[in-house]
């Protein structure tokens, strides 16, 4: 019988040994497990987060080495526009794939966010939403391209992923609830710029911002049977609104001008980013 027990557990050994590699916990794995599946997740060491730029002069965003190009088969894009709009300029990866040092970087150089505000957002979206053994995430849904889920309790499931800091009330996407929380949304857009008209004049400025909050808010009550408003998503509720009416203007006037296309990714010939970091916090 004792035989027969210790043939079991071989057995069970022998399954888990097979089976095992990115499906389950890295915990309590011993020192040896460790080091035969560890090479096979790819595992990198993170670099320590991006410094401040040196240059944060005012400059042309859809510059020479930053042109705007259409999608690619599989390119991936997300809920942020922000983000969207740098990886089809080039400043990220234009697959949609990216560390989150070159998220930072990209949203220093791109669009002028300071470096503390950059950081916050990446690197808590990172712990959510990416791939903490190779250091990759996707601005958009789950990708393989960010490697192998390293446990069960991982999603890794990009910035798609609802109820993280993707979550409702958005400006231009669709609620969870209606089966597509990503997407770039006209209907909504077209509100956008109706509170712009109402609101700001014509622009997109701190009233219409805060008119077009409250209204969005009041929306989902009213239409999305699962509506939900809470942290982390709630910070940034209230944050994106005000982070559009800096970040998305043309430096050089600061107009509160929204200057953007094609779904709210390309940015014109003529925009400049901020002449200094803003703050979003
Ligand atoms: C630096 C890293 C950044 C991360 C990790 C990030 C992440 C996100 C996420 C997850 C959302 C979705 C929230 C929702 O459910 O609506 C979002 C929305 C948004 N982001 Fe970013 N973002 C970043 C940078 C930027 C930058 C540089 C801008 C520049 C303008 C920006 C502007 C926006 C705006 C306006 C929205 C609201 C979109 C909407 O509600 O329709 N973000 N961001």
């Amino acid at each position: 019988m004792a035989k027969l027990t210790s043939l079991l557990s071989l057995a069970v050994l022998a399954i888990q040994a097979v089976a095992f590699p990115q499906y389950q916990s890295l915990g309590g794995l011993n020192e040896r497990e460790l080091e035969a599946l560890l090479p096979r997740l790819n595992p990198v060491r993170h670099p320590p987060p991006p410094s401040p730029p040196k240059d944060t002069s005012i400059r042309l965003v859809n510059d020479k080495n930053h042109p705007w190009m259409p999608l690619r088969k599989g390119d991936i894009r997300g809920p942020c526009p922000g983000l969207n709009t740098l990886a089809s300029h080039g400043y990220l990866p234009r697959n949609g794939i990216a560390t989150p040092a070159q998220i930072v970087e990209a949203a220093q150089e791109g669009l002028s966010m300071d470096t503390n505000s950059a950081t916050l957002v990446t690197y808590a979206s990172m712990l959510i939403d990416g791939n903490l053994v190779t250091n990759l995430m996707s601005i958009g849904g789950k990708s393989p391209l960010t490697g192998l889920d390293p446990s069960k309790l991982a999603t890794i499931g990009g910035l798609n992923t609802h109820a993280g800091f993707e979550g409702d009330a958005s400006l231009t996407r669709a609620d969870f609830f209606f089966g597509d929380n990503h997407s770039f949304n006209q209907t909504l857009f077209n509100e956008f710029v109706d509170f712009s008209n109402k609101f700001g004049g014509g622009v997109f400025n701190l009233t219409a911002a805060a008119e077009y909050r409250f209204h969005r808010i009041q929306e989902s009550i009213a239409t999305s049977p699962q509506f939900s408003l809470v942290a982390p998503r709630i910070l940034n509720a209230y944050g994106d609104p005000a982070v559009a009416t800096i970040l998305f203007v043309d430096g050089r006037k600061a107009d509160g001008r929204l200057n953007l296309t094609e779904g709210l990714t390309r940015v014109p010939e003529y925009l400049s980013r901020p002449g200094c970091p803003l703050s979003v916090a």
